[in-house]
């Protein structure tokens, strides 16, 4: 999954010429991101435009160690499949996570998930999206993923949204569906790098706030993920 964002990532940032203007955009209401990203084989649908599978709890009760990520590749044309164990599956039995590329932690159907210690020490991806949150998402989703008058509450979002739901989301933008005001604008972020070099991570943070496994404020801090670090680093052009 790691390889597949980071790719997409870097296919938006070499098929794009308006990088700059995008990054230095990144933070203010523009709708003008709203057409669809260029690298349009291997984005993430919007939500809503992906078909559900015909029967998804054939996906989720395969054995865990068949639908890993590790070692999944993504082949051209190949479209990403609908989440088969909403969020708030994550802690029930035969849903545990286990280790993928780089340190991040996968559930049985390959979504980046968390993984917190028993002495309440955070995986690097949900700290580092704890991070990565607070720099491009809280301003208008509040502190902790919680929400604000205008932009929703992203805790009780992921309850229901899946992994590929929320990626598009955050790729493509949304308008008006959580608040009908016609003013109510998500922005595109399929170019920002700074969002979409850390979109697992961010991800991950909030879907661990959703499940109620990291609450308020920052996650108690992990070594470091020099691995993870370093694609990070080496997605942005560090
Ligand atoms: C400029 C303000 C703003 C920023 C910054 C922003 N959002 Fe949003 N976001 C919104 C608004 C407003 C909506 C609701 C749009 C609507 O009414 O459909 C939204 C909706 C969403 C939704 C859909 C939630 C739902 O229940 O419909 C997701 C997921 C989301 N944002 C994630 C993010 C993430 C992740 C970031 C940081 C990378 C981010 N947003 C940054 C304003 C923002």
């Amino acid at each position: 999954m790691n390889s597949k964002l980071i790719a997409f990532a870097g296919v938006m940032l070499l098929s794009t010429s308006s990088l700059t203007s995008a990054q230095s955009e990144g933070t203010t209401v523009v709708p003008a991101g709203q057409e669809a990203p260029t690298a349009g084989a291997t984005a993430p649908a919007p939500a809503g435009d992906t078909p559900a599978p015909a029967d998804p709890t054939a996906l989720a009760s395969e054995p865990a160690e068949t639908a890993t990520a590790s070692g999944k590749t993504m082949a051209a044309g190949d479209t990403m499949k609908v989440d088969a164990h909403p969020s708030k599956d994550t802690a029930s039995e035969g849903n545990a996570p286990s280790e993928g590329e780089e340190g991040k932690y996968v559930d049985p159907a390959g979504n980046p998930t968390y993984r917190i210690a028993e002495d309440g020490t955070a995986d690097w991806y949900t700290w580092r999206g704890f991070k990565k949150y607070g720099a491009n998402c809280l301003q208008c989703h509040g502190p902790d993923g919680m929400g604000s008058s205008f932009a929703p509450n992203l805790t009780e979002s992921l309850q229901t949204q899946s992994y590929y739901d929320f990626a598009g989301i955050v790729v493509s933008g949304q308008q008006n569906q959580w608040n009908s005001s016609g003013n109510s604008i998500m922005p595109a972020w399929g170019e920002d790098p700074n969002v979409m070099c850390s979109l697992d991570a961010i991800y991950i943070y909030l879907r661990a706030r959703a499940d109620g496994v990291v609450g308020r404020g920052e996650p108690k801090r992990p070594a470091k993920n020099e691995a993870a670090q370093k694609a990070e680093y080496d997605c942005l052009g560090f």
